[in-house]
C-alpha cells in the first residue's frame, strides 16, 4: 500500500493557510469551472477505484479528479487508509512495520479510518460533489481475508452501513504483471504471495456496481477507458439514493 494520503496531507498542509475546521488538508479538491452536477441539486456520484498493489490505482484516481473538474464537475480526491489522523498514524506505523497489531485489531481500525471520514464524504456527495476514493472497504475485506484464519464475511462486518459506491472501477493486473512496474516495496502486504490472494478475494467481491478492467495498458488508454464510464456514472447519478454496504 502507498503512503499517498500521507505526502498529500503534507504537501497541502504547506498552503493551507484556512486553519479551519481541520478538515481542509485531507484531501485535494479540483473545482470545476462549473458545478455541473451540483446546480440542480443532484448529489455527487461516489466512485472508488480498487486493485492490488501497483495496479495504477492513484495514478488514475488523480487523472480522473482532473479530469472531471476540467469537464465542468466538481470533484474530490480522496484516499484510503487516511493517513492524517490519529487513527491513521497507528495504521501507517503497522503498515511500515513499526509495531505489530492483532490481525482483527489493524483491520478495525482500517474500518474505523473509513467511518471518521463518513461525514466529509457526505458533505461533499449532499453538495453535489463528486468524490473519487482510492481504495475503500474492499481493500480492507481483500487484504485483511487474504490472512490466515480471517473469513470474508467477519472481515465484511465492520465496513456494514458505510455508503456503497455507485460504481467501483477495480482495475485488475496479475501480480507478475504489477510487479513489472517496480518492486513492490517494504511494507507489510507487498509480497507476491500475498498478493495473489488479495486478487482472489477481490474477485470474490465483484458485484453489479462494479467494472472489472484489464489495467495491463498504457496510463493515458487506461485513462481514457475510464474516463468515458465515470463521466456516464457522474452524470446519471440524477436522484437515485445512494445505497449502504453490503
Ligand atoms: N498503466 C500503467 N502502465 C505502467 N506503469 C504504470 C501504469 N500506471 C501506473 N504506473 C506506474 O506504476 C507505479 C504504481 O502506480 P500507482 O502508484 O498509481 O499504483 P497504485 O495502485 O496506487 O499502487 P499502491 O497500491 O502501491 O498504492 C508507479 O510507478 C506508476 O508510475
Ligand atoms: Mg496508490
Amino acid at each position: 500500500m502507498g503512503a499517498d494520503c500521507l505526502i498529500r496531507k503534507s504537501e497541502e498542509s504547506k498552503g493551507n493557510k484556512s486553519g479551519g475546521d481541520g478538515w481542509r488538508g485531507q484531501l485535494i479538491i479540483k473545482e470545476g469551472k462549473s458545478n455541473k452536477s451540483g446546480s440542480d441539486g443532484q448529489r455527487g456520484a461516489l466512485i472508488v477505484v480498487e486493485g492490488c498493489d501497483r495496479t495504477g490505482k492513484s495514478t488514475q484516481a488523480k487523472k480522473l479528479v482532473d479530469y472531471l473538474s476540467e469537464n465542468g464537475r466538481q470533484a474530490v480526491l480522496m484516499c484510503f487508509p487516511e493517513r492524517s489522523t490519529q487513527i491513521g498514524g497507528i495504521i501507517n506505523g503497522y503498515l511500515s512495520k513499526d509495531c505489530n497489531l492483532d490481525d482483527r485489531a489493524i483491520h478495525l481500525l482500517f474500518s474505523a479510518n473509513r467511518w471518521e471520514q463518513l461525514p466529509l464524504i457526505q458533505l461533499h456527495l449532499q453538495a453535489g460533489i463528486t468524490v473519487i476514493i482510492d481504495r475503500y472497504a474492499f481493500s480492507g475485506v481483500a487484504f485483511s481475508a487474504a490472512k490466515p484464519g480471517m473469513s470474508l464475511e467477519w472481515c465484511k462486518g465492520s465496513d456494514s452501513g458505510l455508503p456503497r459506491p455507485d460504481l467501483v472501477l477495480f482495475l485488475d493486473l496479475t501480480p507478475a504483471q504489477a510487479e513489472e512496474r517496480g518492486d513492490y516495496g517494504t511494507e507489510r502486504y507487498e509480497t507476491r504471495q500475498f498478493q495473489a490472494r488479495v486478487r482472489e478475494n477481490y474477485h470474490k467481491l465483484v458485484d453489479d456496481y462494479w467494472k472489472v478492467i484489464d489495467a495491463n495498458r498504457s496510463i493515458d488508454e487506461l485513462h481514457e477507458v475510464l474516463r468515458a464510464i465515470v463521466i456516464k456514472t457522474v452524470d446519471n447519478v440524477e436522484d437515485k439514493e445512494l445505497g449502504t454496504l453490503w
